[in-house]
């Protein structure tokens, strides 16, 4: 049977917010609202400074909405206004619009507590290898004695409880999440606390308030290092990423194809705008190595991506071979890294997260102007 969304605000409008004693719907605290077979989601959004203390009325807007006929999951996604001086009367839609991304950079965000470095690894198209590179590149800083934290910054498609092979849900203790760890390093995703189905059907506001909570609300401290697997492309999702984590820098992954050079390229101008520095290119899918016998073949080319780097003016940090083990090994959520650490796929992972090290200690520097023809 199909659930009435005005039923699941009808459910709401009988939690009353403990503070001023009036319904959480009136009181527009329910933001973006989904319902998709059976599932909902929504956004309860607290005034600032609420955030922790409001756990339990998250809990009881579940409850109340889990209660109507014909729903079968609710998650709902507490988040507290940034802003003390917001005026109230501002939301008087349920729905607000999205927010304007503007091309000028805002004021660089404030920094995790206990957290030294944030980077990111993006790309511009999809499937080129970012999340295979991401956990490789984390458990790798991790090899090296840093203390590294691993966040899927993937709402739609997360990667990591497969990547990880990890099926449990994190803990919490009413105020914070503790990241699940796996070989050493700290990790949480989307994918670690709902269903594949469920975070599907949210819209922008619900997955900017996931990503806020996976980053702010989780007991990640102490980290040398926190790697982001980024979602595929440039768009308005992953500019707002850009814009409010405070970054590093960002690991651009490219194979050697000119496609998806120009995306890099893309991926690339996308953290310029919002200047946040690239620490470089790597090739990934680089050279065919062919297991029977050893030899090397450049399927998709070879050396775009050092080229693309050079033209750019932003350091190339290596290659990676297609090899059918990083597949095989990250399918079966042994990534080849810690399965396989004397091989040689494991040995460039390893090659790129000295050169990531090293960069992090190094000081920030400007990003090169880029015009993309
Ligand atoms: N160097 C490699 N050798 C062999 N297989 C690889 C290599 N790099 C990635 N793969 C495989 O390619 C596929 C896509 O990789 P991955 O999921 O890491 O890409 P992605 O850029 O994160 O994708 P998305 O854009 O969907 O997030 C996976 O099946 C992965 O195992
Ligand atoms: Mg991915």
């Amino acid at each position: 049977m199909s659930v009435d969304r005005d039923d699941v605000f009808k459910a709401l409008d009988q939690v009353l917010d403990p503070v001023s004693g009036r319904s959480v719907v009136q009181q527009d605290m329910i933001q973006g609202l989904v319902v998709k077979d059976g599932h909902v989601g929504f956004v309860l959004e607290v005034p600032a400074g609420r955030g922790a203390q409001s756990e339990p009325l998250r809990k009881i807007c579940e409850a109340m909405a889990l209660g109507v006929k014909g729903v079968k999951s609710v998650t709902a996604v507490l988040t507290a206004h940034e802003d003390q001086a917001q005026a109230p009367h501002e939301h008087h839609h349920r729905e607000r619009p999205k927010p304007a991304v503007t091309r000028q950079a805002p004021p660089p965000p404030a920094g995790l507590p206990g957290v030294k470095h944030i980077i990111a690894v993006a790309s511009g198209k999809g499937g080129v290898g970012k999340s295979t590179v991401a956990v490789n590149l984390a458990l790798s800083l991790s090899r090296l004695g840093l203390k590294v934290g691993l966040l899927d910054a993937d709402i739609y498609g997360p990667s990591l409880p497969r990547l990880l092979n990890i099926t449990e849900k994190p803990q919490s203790d009413g105020h914070t999440l503790l990241p699940i760890e796996r070989h050493g390093i700290k990790t949480m995703s989307i994918g670690f606390l709902v269903k594949e189905d469920e975070a599907m059907i949210w819209r922008g506001p619900m997955v900017q308030s996931a990503l806020t909570q996976m980053l702010n609300d989780v007991a990640w401290a102490p980290l040398d290092v926190l790697v982001l697997d980024m979602p595929p492309g440039t768009g308005d999702a992953q500019l707002t990423i850009a814009q409010r984590v405070p970054l590093k820098g960002a690991v651009i992954v490219s194979t050697p194809q000119d496609i998806a050079l120009i995306d890099a390229k893309k991926g690339i101008a996308m953290f310029n705008k919002t200047q946040v520095p690239i620490l470089g290119v790597v090739e990934n899918m680089s050279m065919f190595v062919c297991p029977d016998c050893g030899s090397a073949h450049a399927i998709f080319g070879h050396g775009g991506a050092r080229e693309t780097a050079e033209k750019l003016r932003v350091p190339f940090l290596g290659e990676i071979a297609l090899v059918p083990r990083i597949r095989e090994t990250s399918d079966s959520g042994q990534p080849v890294s810690v399965s396989a650490p004397d091989s040689a796929e494991a040995k460039s992972f390893l090659d790129l997260a000295k050169q990531v090290a090293a960069s992090l200690e190094t000081a920030a520097r400007p990003a090169p102007k880029i015009v993309i023809e």
